[in-house]
C-alpha cells in the first residue's frame, strides 16, 4: 500500500519514532508497572508519564508511542491520558510551571488576584511563559485545599497556600535564584 498523499507526501516521515530512554528510566519504569498484576501493565501509565515529564520536561508524541508499545496499549489510549489530565505539559515549558487555583471557592478568597498578580509581576499572560523561560503560568483547577485560598502550585508537585502577594513575591524570587542557579551549575 502507497504511503505517499495526493501531493507525493511521504506519510511515513510524519509518524513519530518511539523515544529511547537510558537504562535507569527503564529501570524507573519497571518499578512503576511491577506494582500491578503483569496482565494490567497498562495501570502504571499515570506514572510512566510523569516519569517522562521529570526528565524531559514535557511528553510528546514519541514518548507516547514508546509507552504504548512498553505498557501495550494503544497509542491513542496514551494520548487520552496525557491530554485528560492538565498536569501532563504536551509542549515544552517554562522551568517552573505555577498553577493558580481559580475554582469558586478559590475565587472567593483572591484565587483570580493572585492570578492577575503574578500575571503583572511576571509580564506574561495566563498561559503564556515568560521571555526568560523561567516561568509558566496556568489557572488551574481544585487542588483539594480551599480553605488555605489563595494556593498555587509549582511543577505540579509543591503546593503553596495562603499566597498572598508578598508571600508571591517571596516565592517568585525564591525560584528565580534556583534557576540561575541551575543555570550556573
Ligand atoms: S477551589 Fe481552590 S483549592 Fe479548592
Amino acid at each position: 500500500m502507497s504511503t505517499t498523499d495526493k501531493k507525493g507526501l511521504d506519510l511515513k516521515s510524519l509518524e513519530p519514532v518511539p523515544s529511547e530512554f537510558s537504562g535507569e528510566v527503564l529501570a524507573r519504569f519497571a518499578v512503576e508497572v511491577a506494582k500491578y498484576p503483569s496482565d494490567q501493565k497498562q495501570s502504571a501509565v499515570m506514572a510512566c508519564l510523569s516519569i517522562v515529564q521529570q526528565i524531559n520536561g514535557f511528553v510528546d508524541a514519541s514518548d507516547e508511542l514508546f509507552l504504548s508499545k512498553y505498557l501495550e496499549m494503544s497509542p491513542m489510549a496514551v494520548h487520552e491520558v496525557s491530554t485528560f489530565y492538565n498536569m501532563y505539559n504536551l509542549e515544552p515549558l517554562g522551568k517552573f510551571k505555577i498553577n493558580v487555583c481559580t475554582n469558586l471557592p478559590c475565587q472567593l478568597r483572591g484565587g483570580l488576584n493572585a492570578l492577575d498578580y503574578l500575571c503583572d509581576k511576571l509580564g506574561t499572560a495566563v498561559g503564556e511563559t515568560t521571555k526568560d523561560g523561567i516561568f509558566t503560568l496556568q489557572p488551574g483547577e481544585c487542588m483539594g485545599a480551599c480553605a488555605d485560598a489563595p494556593v498555587l502550585l509549582v511543577n505540579d508537585r509543591n503546593m503553596c497556600s495562603f499566597m498572598s502577594m508578598e508571600k508571591i513575591d517571596q516565592l517568585i524570587d525564591g525560584l528565580k535564584q534556583v534557576a540561575v542557579k541551575g543555570d550556573h551549575s
